[in-house]
Formats: structure tokens, sequence, C-alpha cells
């Protein structure tokens, strides 16, 4: 397992620099880390009827990098989820788009790009069971532990981080940044930046609200096996 050392933050490549403020874990990090997580699951689910479910949308990097390092049959299919809500209410989760395969009887292996609250995992893993699978699955690049509500955990977890708000390899912040190649911290001013401030939906601000970007933090851990 990596040592935390926020020494170890690189700064992001120049054209970025203006809005990213450090990178949390490097290409290079992600690319190791997905080739172990892909033989741990190959050999997990040796010989089963694997259904990939992905979440849309933060996971497609995530997802199109682990799918390639797969050798094994499998399907795939998607679950779209969105959180609306105003205000101070709870936000809702609305499904965008449904699954269209037949998962009853098989092993599901649901991938999403960070489990944070635990919400929307519990929601869709709840819906998905209602289908008659023989195994639920859950497989995440990011966990935030300190975050979490719901009673819920990842069988494979990319990276654990410290309660920040990242951004990259999938993950938005107003719909932009999803295609860096690295996760990366944002600079605190863009949290208040006027052009992105509308864009965010309820649920966004008020994560925004609990988290702690400064640099004094450990960066991504690789979960211990
Ligand atoms: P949960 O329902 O709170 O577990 O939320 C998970 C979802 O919140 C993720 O799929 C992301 O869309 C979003 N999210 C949570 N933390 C972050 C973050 O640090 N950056 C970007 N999106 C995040
Ligand atoms: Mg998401």
């Amino acid at each position: 397992m990596d040592q935390p050392d926020h020494r170890r933050l690189k700064e992001p490549p120049p054209h970025w620099r203006k809005e990213i403020e450090s990178v949390l874990i490097s290409q290079e990090r992600i690319a190791r880390r997905v080739r172990t997580l892909a033989r741990q699951i190959e050999s997990d689910f040796a010989g089963r009827d694997l259904v990939l479910v992905a979440l849309l949308n933060g996971t497609v990097v995530f997802l199109a990098d682990l799918l390639r390092r797969l050798s094994l049959p499998l399907r795939l299919d998607f679950i779209g989820v969105s959180s609306y809500g105003g205000g101070s209410e709870p936000a809702e989760l609305v499904f965008t788009k449904e699954l269209r395969l037949d998962v009853g009887g098989r092993d599901v292996l649901l991938v999403d790009d960070i489990l944070d609250t635990g919400k929307t995992l519990a929601r869709v893993t709840a819906k998905l069971h209602r289908l008659g699978p023989r195994q639920i699955r859950i497989c995440v690049l990011l966990d935030k532990p300190s975050r979490r509500v719901e009673p819920i955990a990842a069988d494979y977890v990319g990276f654990t981080i410290p309660n920040h708000f990242v951004v990259g390899y999938g993950l938005d912040y107003a719909e932009r940044y999803r295609n860096l190649p690295f996760v990366g911290l944002l600079r605190p001013e863009m949290f208040k930046h006027p052009d992105f401030i509308p864009l965010l939906t309820p649920k966004k601000r008020r994560l925004l609200q609990g988290v702690e970007n400064e640099l004094d933090s450990d960066g991504g851990q690789e979960k211990s096996e």
C-alpha cells in the first residue's frame, strides 16, 4: 500500500493548472490499479455468467479501461441515475436509463465511479436485487468511507480517499473535467466560480459544503487486500 504523503502530490499538466490544484492519483497509478482489479475480478468470476452493470455518466473512463483488461466472457449494460431535488430537501434519485439485459440468475458486477454517502448504490442494488441475480458485487474506482451514510461497502475498490472533492477520470464538477486522464483536486476558488455555481445540482452543492480540499491529508491509497 502506498504511504500517504502529500509531498508526492504532483502538479497537473500546464494546460490544467489554472483550474486544477494537484494530481491526487496519477494516470500511471490508476492504470496499475485497474490491472490488479481486473485480475481479481477475472479470478472471482471465472466460469460465471457475468453481467457488468455500469452507472452513467461518471464510470465511462474507468469502465472502458477495466473492461478491456477483463479476459472473460461478459455482457455489458448501463443504468442511468441522476439526483434532483430542491434547496435543502434530500435529493431524489431519478433513473434516466433502465437496465435492458436480463440479470436473473446471473452474476452482476455493478461498476461506479465513487462510493460516497452510499445512497446511490444502496438504491441501485435494492432495485437490482428485485430482478433476482445470483449475486451482486460492487466495484468502484474511489471510496470515501468518511462520508458514508448507508451501510454499504464495495467488493473491489481502486483507491480509498479522504473527504476531498475530486475530478477527472470520469468524475465531474458541473459536468466538466471528466476528460482529465488523472484524478485531481480542483483549486478551491473553483467552488465559488460564478460560471459553475448555477450548473451544480443541489446534491453537488451540499457535497461541496463538507469537503476538505486542503493538501495536508493523505492522497489516494490503494485498498489493502
Ligand atoms: P453517493 O450516493 O453519495 O455515494 O454518491 C455517489 C455519487 O456522487 C458519485 O457517483 C458521483 O457522481 C458523486 N460524487 C461523490 N463524490 C464526488 C467527488 O468527489 N467528485 C465528483 N463526484 C462525486
Ligand atoms: Mg455517479
